[in-house]
């Protein structure tokens, strides 16, 4: 299930949620983010989702300017001793709030993950779900949480080779706002 979950930065308490995608690209854009929804297919034999989406993933390249796009794919492998804390590593990452030199798209082939995007006051965490394509603007504050059983596969599209270096602003926001996990929990 996409979700809009929009925030007060200080307290976390819940002004708006939504799963209307129409709502969420309308919430979003006045901030000059990026949401859209593609017709998902399935991916050829052989799991090459760029040929599976090819015609969308040249026009983003194009109107972003982006030269490099590749795939990532996160799977729970319970058959793998060292499995969790390849999880725990990978969410780590980018778990903490920070913003890049240029933009951060991804497209979600399958799965789920919430980007968190800090603007002024607010906190706007957007899970994405397979279908869903979010591009965050260069210098914005955000975090994402792949949750603690990680499992996706999303497109990323570069402009640079190190452009999407992580610049942390040491801001411990991210440990004050509800976790993907608890976002998509059930109300108790
Ligand atoms: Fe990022």
């Amino acid at each position: 299930m996409t979700v809009l979950q929009i925030m007060s930065a200080a307290d976390a308490q819940v002004l708006l949620r939504t799963t209307d995608a129409d709502a969420i690209a309308r919430e979003l854009a006045p901030h000059g983010v990026h949401f859209e929804r593609w017709e998902t297919r399935e991916a050829a034999p052989g799991d090459d989702v760029l040929a599976a989406y090819a015609g969308e993933v040249a026009r983003i390249s194009e109107t972003g300017g982006f030269r490099l796009v590749d795939v990532v794919r996160m799977r729970p492998d319970d058959t793998d001793p060292a499995w969790p804390e390849l999880a725990r590593a990978a969410r780590e990452k980018f778990l903490s709030e920070h913003r890049h030199d240029e933009d951060e798209v991804r497209f979600f082939v399958d799965g789920r993950g919430c980007f968190y995007l800090h603007l002024d006051d607010r906190v706007y965490a957007v899970v994405c779900e397979r279908g869903d394509l979010l591009s965050v603007p260069a210098g914005t504050r955000h975090w994402f949480d792949m949750g603690t059983r990680p499992e996706f596969c999303a497109i990323r599209f570069f402009q640079e080779e190190d452009g999407w270096v992580g610049d942390f602003t040491g801001d411990p926001i991210a440990s004050t706002i509800p976790y993907l996990d608890e976002l998509l929990a059930p109300a108790p």
